[in-house]
């Protein structure tokens, strides 16, 4: 049976943490404010932007993407902007640019945090006066856009060590959304196994595999450091692969099979003196928070903690 969430939308999901973020997207959906969608690779920023923008009052028009990513510096400005004939050599012909082409739409800037200072700068300008020049043009025109942007970088951090322009960022960053890892929706893997695989299955004319509790004890363990993405891509080879069969721990790819925790090699031996544990936790995740360079969700799992929980610990040693 379709569960609410499904009929509604393709965002799967049931736990606690991602039913909150799909409330929170719901409501600013609605408002017409410039969201930042943040999250590693995988963890669904793109399906993200999309939601947000077929749940908005601009549903009827335009959803534009640009990948910040793929844009190379000397042709970036062309390509927001568009150029007319003849305004630099190579301009053989007028082009509309990207942002004009989401007027009254959504303007998805996926990948932002890659877009070269020089860029950052035009696109400020834009958003700050909501006017876009094209290239060969002395006026300037009017567009109306709704912003949103996603990355996989720690923005903040882009800004500190100035790779990204602070007033930039908070421009965009004025309703931050930020998508869990995988490993962070640990409630949510065995009901994503189960609607992926069914949705795999419908949509290669294959029965249903089903996972044996060890098997679905295995991905519960497994970090899924390529998140939702990973976990569809595998769905997919488990359905063409074993359609219709049971899935047993040894048809499971050696990433997931293999516990990934490395065993440590030399025991931690208790001194006869005894230890304060709480001392030696706040030294651990100290340890981690540098070795992730900050990073929180990096840290959580070198402890093999999920990130609330090292939330939790950082906020009782006060770290
Ligand atoms: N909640 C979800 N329910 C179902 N499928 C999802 C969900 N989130 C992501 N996916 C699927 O996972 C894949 C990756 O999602 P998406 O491209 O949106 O991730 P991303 O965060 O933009 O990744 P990247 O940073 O690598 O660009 C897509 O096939 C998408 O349909
Ligand atoms: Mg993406």
């Amino acid at each position: 049976m379709k569960t609410k969430t499904q009929i509604e939308h393709n965002m799967l999901g049931q736990s606690a943490e991602f039913e909150g973020i799909l409330r929170t997207a719901k409501i600013m959906a609605t408002m017409d404010v410039t969201v930042l969608i943040q999250g590693e690779s995988g963890t669904g920023k793109e399906l993200m932007a999309k939601f947000i923008h077929a749940q908005s009052k601009r549903q009827s028009s335009h959803l534009v993407t640009i990948n910040c990513a793929a844009l190379p510096e000397t042709l970036a400005e062309s390509e927001l902007f568009g150029h007319t004939k003849g305004a630099f050599t190579g301009a053989t012909s007028d082009q509309q640019g990207r942002i004009q082409s989401a007027h009254n739409g959504t303007l998805f800037l996926d990948e932002v945090g890659e877009l070269p200072l020089s860029i950052q700068a035009k696109l400020l300008r834009f958003l700050e006066c909501g006017e876009c020049q094209t290239i060969g043009q002395t006026k300037t025109e009017k567009v109306n856009v709704r912003i949103i942007a996603a990355t996989n970088r720690d923005l903040f951090k882009e800004v500190e060590n100035g790779n990204f322009r602070e007033d930039l960022f908070y421009r965009l960053n004025v309703v931050p959304l930020e998508l869990p890892g995988l490993r962070d929706r640990q409630s949510d893997i065995t009901y994503l196994i189960n609607h992926l695989s069914a949705q795999l299955a419908a949509k290669h004319c294959l029965d249903v595999p089903r996972f044996s509790v060890k098997a679905i004890e295995h991905c519960q363990r497994y970090n899924w450091p390529g998140n939702i993405r990973e976990l569809k891509n595998f769905c997919e080879r488990m359905v063409i692969l074993l359609s219709g069969k049971t899935i047993a721990v040894d048809n499971l790819p050696l990433e997931i099979k293999t516990d990934q925790k490395t065993k440590i090699s030399n025991p931690f031996i208790l001194p006869e003196g005894g230890i304060v544990l709480e001392q030696l936790e706040a030294q651990l995740i100290n340890q981690a928070m540098d070795k992730s360079h900050g990073n929180q969700s990096k840290a959580a799992r070198l402890l093999g903690l999920t990130r609330s929980a090292l939330l939790y610990r950082i906020k009782k040693y006060a770290l």
